[in-house]
């Protein structure tokens, strides 16, 4: 059996900018977890991507998998991109390299230049690549994130069509505060996400498959949850990193024991052993 795989960073402008990504002196390890290195990318970086997604931050999933939106989050989007018909064109990129630590820290350091200039970089290269038609922001520092690179002399130049919805982990967010139930927040989530399907449906001309719009309905179904495909995760990488079963969490006795470990485990329907 042969396997596909992410072939990784191996060309420019992503080679360089991999080679030159900011460090604690951009991003504070008071708001960023930094000792976990920056997660750069999921998806193509040959040029054929034809829409741009752009997230917010990795978390403990993407801290091991490195790449990023491949845990709950990213298999929501996934399926978004499925209903656009897109299964293999796609590129994402988040709004931080680093996993933003604590409360605020993504809101403080929303427009420091060093992270904004570096984002930018990724943003001309990803968007501007002559066949991208369309780019879908993931939440208010994503969308925010966007608009700044518009306003930069690259991004004047872009013609893209252009969504912003709600972050596919707003319904557990919204629903901590106590304020909403998961099940209206899940509800107004996805009428972002209808709503940005419904309109870059109609001015996508080159999706990877040609469907008709199948819009979510006011609770996510399994069927709309989609895992990653093989193609973008680092050669090797076993399938139950890609599954839509959870395999990896922070854990810890106190805060900085909870900062410094992730748990791995091996999902119960993968272990082929027991
Ligand atoms: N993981 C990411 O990489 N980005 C998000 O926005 C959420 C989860």
């Amino acid at each position: 059996m042969s396997h596909e795989f992410d072939p990784g960073y191996n060309r420019n402008p992503f080679s360089k900018l991999c080679r030159q990504y900011p460090g604690a002196d951009v991003y504070p390890v008071e708001d960023f977890r930094v000792e976990w290195g920056p997660i750069f990318h999921r998806g193509r970086l040959d040029g054929s991507a034809r829409i741009v997604v752009i997230g917010q931050d990795p978390a403990a999933h993407e801290s091991i998998a490195r790449r990023i939106l491949v845990g709950e989050a990213g298999q929501r989007v996934q399926g978004l991109l499925w209903k656009l018909g897109f299964e293999r064109n796609y590129v994402m990129v988040n709004t931080f390299l680093y996993s933003v630590y604590g409360q605020g820290g993504g809101e403080r350091h929303k427009d420091d230049p060093a992270i904004a200039e570096y984002r930018n970089k990724w943003l001309d290269a990803l968007v501007l690549n002559g066949h991208v038609e369309a780019v879908i922001s993931l939440g208010g520092l994503a969308d925010h994130a966007f608009n700044a690179w518009l306003a930069t002399p690259n991004g004047k130049t872009a013609d893209v069509a252009y969504q912003t919805v709600r972050h596919p982990t707003y319904p557990e967010r919204a629903s901590a505060s106590g304020q909403l139930t998961k099940a209206e927040a899940m509800a107004d989530m996805l009428e972002t996400w209808n709503h940005a399907l419904r309109a870059l449906h109609k001015v996508i001309d080159h999706p990877d498959v040609d469907r008709p719009i199948h819009a979510y309905g006011a609770s996510l179904l399994d069927t709309d949850v989609f895992e990653i495909p093989e193609r973008d995760m680092p050669a090797g990488t076993p399938d139950w990193m890609r599954s839509i079963k959870s395999w990896g969490r922070r854990t810890g006795t106190d805060a900085n024991d909870k900062r410094a470990t992730v748990e791995v485990k091996v999902p119960t329907q993968f272990r082929t052993w027991e």
